[in-house]
């Protein structure tokens, strides 16, 4: 055997050893909780696919009233048609939430004030990854409007009624990629300049967490919690924009390999998408998270996030710009 194949042969060995205890490392944590949500009620943003259905089908299984806040009624129909099979649950409904439009949130949230006598748990779910410079319909940059904007006005809308149906929860997923910015650019909120599509991604999402902690900070007291979490890693749709986002940097032939090696490397060693939706169950419904409200999770324990995560003078400010941006305040 030629010393190049011998080493090929040893890689190939060290790879079929180690992949079972590496896999089972990478499925991260697993809710336990068997609670129940009969007479509870959940709503879950992009809802339609990937861990966002995930959550949705297993709220349904514990036997919550599911309302999925989609922005395709056609996919997200058929995404309940599937989850009320499953589940056995018929109480699993579908409306209409584009995040990209303030008018969208408010329409969904006064369908939703008007209609539902209760609401148990909000799970701002949804989110977009490295697109272009999109804006929303009211001119926000498009992963800040959709990812941070569009939650933090659909939670301040409904949360008359999660007060009224407390104990309740607010879960906000995040991610883990938080750790990559230094923090949001209160100079250029909107990425006017050298807009940079992941570094507007981790913008976005550290904007998540601390959106998340102080939003625990206003409730205190009202048996509202709010606690943010990272999902994991796992292959969904997420990484629709990620092909024209590489085909940028290596142009368009390369972009082909470089995306089947990177979808092939995180189906391989990522969650899938049952267990990347273990934290938000976790958040959504453990009762030992019951009274546990502001910190930021992973693998369905309490994380500490990034310092640009943690830096509480930051969260009220996004907070304070936020409501500006979104009107809520004048
Ligand atoms: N996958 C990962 O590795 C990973 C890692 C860390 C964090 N996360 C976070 O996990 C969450 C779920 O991601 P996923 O991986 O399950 O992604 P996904 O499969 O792409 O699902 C995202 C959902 O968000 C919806 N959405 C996008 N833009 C929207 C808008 N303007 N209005 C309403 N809904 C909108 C999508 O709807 P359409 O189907 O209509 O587009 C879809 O239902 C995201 O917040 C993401 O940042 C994911
Ligand atoms: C949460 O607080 C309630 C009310 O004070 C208490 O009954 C319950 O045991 C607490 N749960 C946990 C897990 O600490």
């Amino acid at each position: 055997m030629g010393r190049l194949s011998r080493i090929a042969a040893i890689v190939v060995l060290a790879a079929a050893v180690l992949y079972v205890p590496v896999r089972r490392w990478t499925a991260g944590g697993v809710c336990e909780s068997q609670a129940r949500m009969d007479g509870k009620t959940v709503i879950i943003t992009g809802a339609n696919t990937g861990i966002g259905k995930v959550t949705a089908k297993d709220m349904a299984e514990r036997g919550a009233r599911v309302i999925l806040a989609c922005r395709s009624l056609e996919k997200a129909e058929e995404a309940a048609k599937e989850i009320r099979s499953q589940s056995g649950n018929k109480n699993v409904v579908v409306h209409k939430l584009d995040l990209a439009s303030l008018t969208s949130v408010r329409q969904f949230a006064k369908v939703i004030n008007d209609a539902e006598t209760r609401l148990d748990v909000l799970i701002n779910n949804a989110g977009v990854y490295v697109c272009p410079r999109w804006e929303t319909e009211d001119g926000f940059e498009m992963q800040f409007g959709v990812n941070h904007l569009g939650h933090f006005l659909l939670t301040n809308l409904l949360l008359d009624l999660l007060k009224k149906s407390a104990p309740s929860r607010v879960v906000t997923v995040a991610s883990e990629a938080h750790i990559f910015t230094n923090g949001i650019d209160f100079d250029d909120i909107n990425y006017e300049n050298n807009y940079d599509s992941e570094e507007s991604y981790y913008r976005s999402k550290v904007a998540n967490i601390l959106f998340s902690r102080e939003l625990a900070r206003r409730l205190e007291g009202t048996g509202v919690t709010s606690n943010s979490l990272h999902p994991g890693i796992i292959y969904t749709e997420i990484n629709r924009h990620r092909e024209d986002y590489i085909r940028e940097i290596v142009g368009a032939q390369l972009s082909k390999v470089a995306n089947i090696l990177m979808e092939g490397f995180v189906r391989m060693i990522g969650k899938t998408w049952e267990e990347g939706a273990q934290t938000t169950i976790c958040c959504a419904v453990a009762e030992e998270w019951q009274n546990t409200t502001g910190l930021y999770f992973s693998d369905c324990v309490p994380k500490e996030p990034s310092a640009a995560g943690g830096d509480d003078e930051a969260a009220a400010r996004l907070w304070d710009v936020s409501e500006r941006m979104v009107g809520l305040k004048s």
